[in-house]
């Protein structure tokens, strides 16, 4: 029996920081509001490609790993924000590390691209069919946001984070995952004018469209990740006590508290990020993982917990044990290419556009 050990790890967040002060510059409302309703302080705009935040978070997992990039034979890219239609993100990535040996597969499942990335991932290697796979998740949701929706506009953020995972026979990685969806409810969270089901020919096309049912969302998360979470935690035969860190899909503090009360999991077990990035979606989990290892807050043999819940509405989680290396192998330099810009000076021109669209009604 083969397992996937997760060798690597890195992020990558862009430079630029918005705060809800700089939100409520342009829109109706304020700190103490998403603060309260969301945890989230700040987060942050991209200002270059989505490709360009997705190369830096490989590199340093690669570095960690202390792999060559001709080395994988899998990468497997969790986004719904990608550089383009086509090419698919994972060879544009796949080209720039000159991992000439290697198949490039998106992975469009929102917030739980990683998730799924890393339970695909760890399953071919399990089964023997790859052996060095790099799972990438990460977003540039700024890009996509519609700027006049304040009950979406303030909730996310851009990251992308990475891990590689080797072949062990070690019993590491992730252990058991659960991973499911609610498409009853599909269009909780919809992106509307973008894609093949709208015409092109529409003034509207110009336009993004977020249809966004925050309370509903909010009830399915918990009630998911929480009854996934029970079910790896009985797959594995292991207790809440077992669990060292649980690094959960950060959406809203609120629905971490509730998930780590409905778990039964004592709320300083659970890694919260959420507060500096917002809802980064498929880029939560890798960020938070490569800062809780950072932190200290990851030891040899540890077990952590996780768990995911986004459009789709996609949901997953998984018990995940940690080999015996909590430190990288060798570091990366990549860096993002230089930003001269504030967020807001970023955003500037997008804001705009979508003021002169409500105005003109
Ligand atoms: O990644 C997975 C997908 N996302 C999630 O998991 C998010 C799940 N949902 C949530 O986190 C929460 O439902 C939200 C943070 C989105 C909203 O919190 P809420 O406590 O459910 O607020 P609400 O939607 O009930 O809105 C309360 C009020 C409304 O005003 P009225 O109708 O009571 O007068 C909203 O219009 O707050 C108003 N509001 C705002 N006010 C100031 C909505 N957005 C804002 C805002 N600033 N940004």
């Amino acid at each position: 029996m083969h397992y996937a050990e997760i060798t690597g790890w890195g992020k990558c967040v862009p430079p630029a920081v918005l705060s809800n002060d700089d939100l409520a510059t342009f829109m109706d409302t304020s700190d103490e509001w998403i603060t309260s309703r969301t945890g989230i302080k700040e987060r942050r705009i991209c200002h270059c490609n989505f490709s360009d935040m997705a190369l830096v978070s490989a590199r340093q997992a690669l570095a960690a790993a202390n792999l060559q990039p001709e080395e994988l034979d899998l990468i497997l890219l969790g986004s719904l924000t990608n550089d383009s239609l086509c090419p698919n993100t994972a060879s544009i990535v796949a080209d720039a590390l000159g991992a000439r040996n290697a198949a490039a597969i998106d992975v469009n499942s929102a917030c739980t691209g990683f998730l799924y990335g890393l339970h695909i991932g760890t399953n071919l290697i399990r089964t023997g069919a790859h052996k060095k796979v790099l799972v990438i998740g990460g977003e540039f949701i700024s890009h996509y946001m519609n700027w006049s929706r304040r009950d979406v506009a303030v909730l996310f953020g851009d990251a992308c984070g990475a891990v590689v995972i080797e072949q062990s026979d070690k019993e590491c990685g992730l252990l058991a995952a659960r991973i499911g969806c609610e498409a009853d409810a599909k269009y909780a969270i919809q992106i509307t004018n973008l894609g093949s089901a709208y015409s092109r020919l529409s003034d509207e096309f110009l336009y993004i469209g977020w249809n966004f049912e925050g309370q509903e969302v909010f009830k399915r998360a918990v009630k998911a990740m929480a009854q996934g979470c029970e079910d790896v935690l009985k797959e594995t035969g292991l207790t809440v006590e077992d669990i060292s860190l649980v690094v959960p899909h950060q959406a809203n503090k609120r629905i971490l508290d509730a998930l780590a009360k409905r778990v039964g999991i004592p709320d300083d077990k659970v890694f919260v990020n959420v507060h500096k990035y917002g809802n980064t979606s498929a880029g939560t989990i890798p960020v938070a993982l490569a800062e809780a290892l950072e932190e200290g807050r990851v030891k040899p043999g540890d077990f952590l917990l996780t768990a995911s819940f986004g459009a789709g509405l996609t949901w997953g989680a998984g018990v995940i044990k940690w080999g015996d290396r909590v430190t990288p192998l060798s570091l990366s330099d990549a860096t993002l290419p230089p930003c001269d810009q504030t967020a807001l000076e970023i955003l500037a021109p997008h804001i705009e556009r979508y003021a002169n669209r409500e105005q003109s009604g």
